[in-house]
């Protein structure tokens, strides 16, 4: 343990104390049923934050590609100027009624209106158009990318005159159309010096936009970079227009419009159960006009503008609704869609009444795309868009943290959407985001209706989630169910480290024992883009302690997403009812906040434990953290145990210090190590690693 040289510094350093000599012992008690352990226990949260789908799990690799991220600049595209060629780039926003004469009507669509405008007018080299994509372009050897986009190519126009001679536009030099012929595609390093993989298009000549398409393919000898660009060059004169140019490398799936493989690997081998999507905060927007635009998220790319989006930056929607639930689909997960419910980020709302009608349509119209059949006319739509089957949909969340709604407006927003989804669709079961025990859940009452179940969000440091690990065993049962939806134990950035995984370990070993109570839960935030700033891009997440980091090129999982892993993947459909003795505890270093409350820190456990059976099998699985600095030989007993394989596994994510952590350059120093374990029995001993989470998996034979 590192020494703490300030009292604040030593705030969540731990110190351990061995009050009493004997082993600790764990007991657990077979011949007693537990409670059932809640199949959808483990799921997964996500909404757009840190570049979670654009610059993460979405496929594209083009940056601003339908240039709405900054209404002022072309940001990510720079003009290449090679030779003695001469060009300049400009953003042309094509809304016919506020642009000069000579920019107009270059509006693909009412959803494509700004292009990119490429005007050479010296020819003699190579110029073009460059992108620098999401932290750089991934480039790996032997791999194809699809590349696409709309060009149209014209030569200006002579200046037009008043009959006095002056000019009415502009004074530029007329360009001819040279534009048709030879287009070059190619995805070439930063500098320049070096082109991975390169194509050619013909562009027509017309004034008209055409979508072009073409594959571009590396050599297998390359090493994989990001240190790169994609480049559209030409080395002809004349005035060239793009819009939607996109790149994807394979897809996990092969889907079109899909997702990153390496990212849906790593959430496939976590084995969730649901997904929540889509947020948080990214569902509700900085005003009311900014929430989650579900409609506009659906069908071709081309009717896709984008909205604001809740963190700073613009979302492209390319991650719209069929995707989540085509990514649910991937991994086998239910979706768990949360409907926006008329409160947003900056503290406006709408009223339960008249007003909130149409937010309720519209929820309704949504829920009718998901589960309709074809038949429905959102069910049709769904299935124009090539999924005719229905999705499996069993929850839905009216709004997210409504208990900072101050005006106290959701008890009727949430009773009028729970009313309307209630009567169209009987099955569902709505969660209400207030009337829990969390900090938000306690800013407001539901007076009107009775939640089913509730969601609880809790983000703290490793302390308080060890200080609180037994939170669950004494809620009431006659209540709401509860959903943890978003929560995590928040030390280490961008992505969390031991202690946190520590601290998540022992968090979850309560909901595991009260997961009769505690139906779902997902850690939040689940991704972080962990590149940092450049001069030209800024850094990629705005939020710190996250699960799985990445870069244009790799991914990682932190040691919370490992422990999340194994939690997941280990579990059995029965709780086994467990006791612990001579449990050691842990005493936090007092802050100056404890002497001037004066209220020393009392000593909390230093290990937290949860058994689970799975009946069918007969395995038992026994979870145990040690929060410890020591290893911890502990006594195990199985009371009630038919005959036990003296044979097991164990499962143990360790490391030296609570701060280790994995990281982009090295993303596997804290991983689950399986080894075989002899010995087992009804009565036997086994040491606990300092700083570990281990699973011990013992074999009943029937
Ligand atoms: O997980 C990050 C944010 O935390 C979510 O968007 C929001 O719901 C919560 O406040």
């Amino acid at each position: 343990m590192k020494p703490c040289t300030t009292i604040s510094l030593c705030v969540f350093v731990f110190i351990t104390t061995n009050l009493v000599a004997q082993n600790p012992k764990l007991t657990l008690d077979l011949t007693k049923p537990g409670v059932t352990v809640s199949r959808q226990l483990y799921g997964l949260m996500t909404e757009e934050i840190n570049h979670s789908y654009d610059g993460g799990l979405y496929g594209e690799l083009i940056r601003n590609r339908v240039f709405k991220d900054n209404a002022k600049t072309p940001e990510a595209w720079s003009v290449l100027q090679e030779g003695n060629s001469s060009a300049a780039i400009h953003l042309v926003a094509g809304d016919p009624d506020n642009v000069p004469m000579d920019q107009r009507g270059h509006a693909i669509n009412s959803a494509l209106t700004t292009c990119l405008k490429l005007v050479v007018e010296t020819d003699g080299g190579r110029a073009g158009i460059a992108n620098e994509g999401y932290w750089g372009i991934p480039v790996k050897p032997n791999t194809t990318y699809k590349a696409s986009f709309y060009i149209k190519g014209l030569g200006s126009t002579p200046p037009r005159r008043r009959p006095d001679g002056s000019t009415l536009t502009p004074n530029s030099p007329v360009i001819e159309n040279n534009t048709p012929g030879p287009i070059t595609v190619s995805i070439e390093s930063s500098d320049g010096k070096t082109v991975y993989a390169s194509g050619i298009i013909t562009l027509i000549k017309s004034n008209f936009w055409k979508k072009y398409e073409l594959q571009l393919t590396t050599a297998s000898d390359i090493k994989p970079t990001a240190d790169a660009r994609f480049v559209i060059s030409t080395n002809r004169k004349g005035i060239y227009y793009f819009n939607l140019v996109s790149l994807f490398p394979p897809t996990y799936n092969n889907r079109a419009n899909g997702n990153r493989i390496d990212i849906m690997k790593l959430m496939a081998d976590m084995k969730p159960a649901f997904l929540r999507f889509p947020g948080g905060n990214f569902l509700e927007g900085p005003k009311l006009t900014d929430a989650f635009p579900w409609k506009i998220t659906l069908g071709p790319l081309e009717s896709r503008p984008g909205h604001k989006g809740s963190w700073g930056y613009h979302a492209t929607d390319g991650m719209g609704l069929l995707e989540f639930l085509e990514w649910c689909e991937d991994i086998k997960m239910e979706p768990l869609l949360a409907v926006y419910a008329g409160y947003s980020l900056d503290g406006d709302h709408v009223d339960a009444g008249p007003l909130l009608k149409p937010y309720i349509e519209d929820a309704l119209n949504e829920i009718e795309y998901i589960t309709g059949d074809i038949h429905t006319y959102w069910g049709a739509k769904r299935a124009a868009d090539g999924h005719p089957a229905p999705f499996k949909l069993r929850y839905v969340e009216i709004g997210n943290e409504d208990g900072f709604d101050a005006s106290g407006s959701y008890d009727g927003r949430f009773a009028q959407f729970n009313d309307a989804i209630k009567a169209k669709y009987p099955a569902l079961k709505c969660i209400a985001t207030i009337g829990g025990r969390d900090f938000l859940g306690v800013r407001g009452k539901l007076t009107i209706r009775k939640p089913e179940i509730v969601d609880e969000h809790y983000y703290r440091n490793a302390w308080e989630m060890e200080e609180d690990a037994a939170h669950y065993d004494n809620y009431d049962r006659k209540g709401f169910k509860v959903f943890v939806g978003e929560w995590a134990t928040r030390e280490g950035a961008p992505t969390t480290n031991l202690n946190a995984a520590l601290g998540d370990a022992a968090w979850m070993t309560g909901m595991e024992r009260n997961s009769d109570l505690v139906i779902l839960s997902c850690y939040a935030p689940l991704f972080v883009n962990v590149n940092k700033a450049t001069s030209t891009a800024p850094k990629a997440w705005q939020w710190d302690s996250d699960l799985i980091g990445y870069n244009a090129l790799t991914s990682f999982g932190s040691p919370s997403y490992y422990v999340q892993k194994i939690f997941s993947n280990y579990i059995g459909n029965k709780v086994v009812p467990l006791t612990g003795a001579n449990i050691p505890t842990q005493t936090r270093p007092a802050t100056k906040k404890d002497s001037a409350d004066k209220k020393m820190p009392q000593p909390i456990p230093g290990m937290f434990y949860v058994a689970t059976k799975d009946t069918k099998t007969g395995k038992i699985f026994l979870k145990v953290v040690n929060a410890t600095g020591k290893p911890q030989q502990v006594d195990i007993e199985l009371n009630g145990a038919t005959t036990l394989s003296p044979e097991g596994t164990i499962v143990v994510i360790k490391g030296d210090k609570p701060e280790d952590t994995n990281t982009i350059d090295d993303p596997e120093k804290i991983v689950p190590v399986t080894s075989a374990v002899k010995g087992l029995g009804k009565k036997f001993t086994r040491t606990f690693d300092p700083y570990s989470v281990s699973v011990l998996q013992i074999n009943t034979i029937k």
